[in-house]
């Protein structure tokens, strides 16, 4: 290890009990991340991040590009063991623990990328995701409720569909299995406002039935609305931890100004 590095493992960020000032003591959290380490071969891109997501909350993990949210979701869905630390699902140890393992434990990812199929209908999307058991009826009443835009196009080839509609296809896609944590990577990327204000009113609904929630975004605007605690992420650091109003001005700074 270099000297630098080792100047570097001495910055202390937000650790758990700055996320207990928010939500109260959380004795088994959804998700809990402890002073997690990680790295893409020999180069660590998290350096000891804290993290708690309780039963039916929403955490945002904002921060500008390169700073580890991405990193830190491929840890959380087991894409990425973490080198140091620990990865809690409801409290039990799953470092280690293979991506399909955990969604059968309940943690689902959607990607980058939405997966979807561009090729299939609609309906053929969810058909594809009843698979694991759930009735087609069921699925396709509680989508079309939940998403009147994916009724009006059930027979429509995924990949023709809008953005918005593509990440409300991978929403309704993932909620088939009954997540117990939802893990969603800039939802709001490439999509108009309006799209993405219909999108974070499902997310507020879904953790109102109890679902976990963590979301990655590179700005806040929308997203602040649905959040119960936001974690700022820098260089691979947890480096502030609050509620939405909490951490306006630390906002601001880290983006350099730019509207947040
Ligand atoms: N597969 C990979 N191999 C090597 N390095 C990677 C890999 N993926 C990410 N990194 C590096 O890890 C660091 C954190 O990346 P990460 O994707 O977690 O950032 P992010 O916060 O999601 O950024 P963005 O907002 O741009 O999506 C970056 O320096 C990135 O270059
Ligand atoms: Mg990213």
């Amino acid at each position: 290890m270099t000297e630098h590095s080792e100047a570097e493992e001495s910055i202390v960020g937000a650790v758990r009990s700055d996320w207990e000032s928010v939500f109260g003591e959380v004795p088994r959290p959804a998700l809990e991340l402890r002073a997690v380490k990680a790295a893409y071969g020999k180069i660590q891109v998290l350096h000891g991040i804290d993290l708690v997501v309780p039963a039916g909350r929403v955490v945002v993990l904002l921060g500008p590009n390169g700073a580890g949210k991405s990193t830190t979701l491929k840890v959380a869905s087991g894409q990425l063991p973490p080198s140091a630390g620990s990865l809690l699902i409801a409290g039990r140890l799953m470092n280690w623990v293979s991506p399909s393992a955990l969604a059968r434990v309940g943690v689902c990812t959607i990607p980058e990328g939405r997966g979807v199929f561009p090729n299939l209908t609609v309906r053929d999307n969810l058909r594809m995701a009843t698979y694991a058991g759930a009735s087609m009826r069921d699925v396709e009443a509680t989508t079309y409720e939940r998403f009147p835009r994916l009724g009006e196009r059930r027979r429509q080839l995924a990949g023709t569909m809008s953005g918005g509609e593509q990440q409300m296809l991978a929403m309704a896609r993932a909620l088939t299995t009954d997540p117990a944590v939802l893990l969603l990577d800039e939802l709001s990327m490439g999509l108009a406002p309006q799209i993405v204000e219909e999108l974070y009113e499902q997310v507020a609904k879904i953790a109102a039935l109890g679902v976990s929630i963590l979301i990655v975004e590179q700005f806040a605007q929308t997203v602040m609305g649905v959040a119960d605690a936001v974690g700022l992420m820098l260089s691979g650091r947890m480096v502030k931890v609050g509620r939405p109003q909490d951490l306006e001005d630390d906002l601001s700074r880290a983006y350099l100004g730019a509207e947040v």
